[in-house]
């Protein structure tokens, strides 16, 4: 029976990468995707996951909406410099007017979240790959009803490694930490997919040459354009490698044995400091599993197997 998953995500490259290796998995059976403020604004965002989904073509169509456009507190930021201008690189996905690859939702994503834990207790797991607001906006609206959800797997932080916006402190989470610290104290079951694990998991020049350009399939050729790969100087426009993030947190969705786990208790900094969003070990509070290794190879090997389906 496949795993009943909602994503939550600020489509971006890795973001849409993960859509395609979740919807090409057979593993998960994908009832939503909602949109949040973080790789670029939310009104990008929210076009980007139409655009993608016109590229997946579902043929169970998701039911989408739009969550939080900034965060809970503090400054909105996004991530052109890695994203590009449009959030999805150097591709470009044009919606076809009255082709709709999806079913909108008529509140906003928070709403939607509940509503679908409601509609599958104890069967629905969450994958969250970008700032955590709509899952804190939720959790203030009704913790109980949050409850309802099987589990949490979220991509985010930096436990026992270097952040990526700050030294201390990586993306999703710097976006957003008060969201992030009252969901990690939710007592829903949470698996972390932080960049300790993320950061062995990345596509390089060999790979992209010998894996990826020869599948020519249209899911490659979006890779190749969003990731900004140079067919000709064999190498990325403006990085030496890759970081699959999101496609690693769907990837511990499919299947945890990926992934080296530890439990742990965790704490985020939310005082607007050198240290804002950065996420220690603590010693008491709910446990979390946070992922520190990375059976890389196997992963990968999943990553692109997907990238082959053509539905
Ligand atoms: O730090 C990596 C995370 O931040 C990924 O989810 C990426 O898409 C950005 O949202
Ligand atoms: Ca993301």
């Amino acid at each position: 029976m496949a795993k009943k998953v909602l994503i939550d995500c600020d489509v971006g490259v890795d973001d849409a990468l993960a859509l395609i290796l979740a919807f090409h998995s057979p593993e998960l059976d994908v009832k939503a995707v909602t949109g949040v403020n973080g790789n670029v604004p939310l009104d990008m965002v929210f076009p980007n996951i139409q655009k993608v989904l016109s590229l997946i073509k579902p043929k169970n169509k998701p039911l989408i909406a739009r969550g939080a456009d900034r965060p809970l507190k503090g400054t909105t930021i996004h991530a052109h410099s890695v994203h590009g201008k449009t959030g999805l690189g150097d591709a470009i996905i044009d919606l076809k007017e009255g082709e709709e690859w999806w079913q909108k939702y008529s509140g906003p994503a928070d709403e939607l979240i509940l509503d679908l834990a409601d509609q599958y207790p104890n069967e629905l797991t969450l994958i969250a790959v970008g700032p955590l607001t709509n899952l804190a906006l939720a959790l203030k609206k009704d913790p109980e009803g949050m409850k309802k959800l099987k589990e949490l797997v979220i991509m985010g932080g930096s436990v026992r490694t270097r952040g990526n916006v700050t030294p201390y402190a990586e993306f999703n989470i710097f976006s957003d930490p008060m969201a992030a610290q009252i969901v990690f104290n939710s007592g829903i079951p949470i698996t972390l997919v932080p960049l300790d694990a993320t950061h062995q998991a990345f596509l390089t020049p060999q790979r992209m040459e010998e894996e990826i350009i020869p599948i020519r399939n249209p899911f490659s050729d979006f890779l190749i354009k969003a990731t900004g790969y140079d067919m000709e100087a064999h190498r990325f426009k403006n990085r030496r490698s890759i970081f699959l993030h999101d496609p690693l947190a769907v990837g511990v969705a499919i299947n945890t044995t990926f992934v080296k786990i530890e439990r742990l208790s965790l704490h985020v900094d939310t005082n607007e400091d050198e240290y804002y969003g950065r996420i220690t070990e603590k010693g008491d509070g709910p446990k979390i599993d946070v992922c520190l290794e990375v059976d890389s190879e196997r992963f990968l090997e999943l990553f692109v197997s997907r990238l082959k389906f053509c539905g």
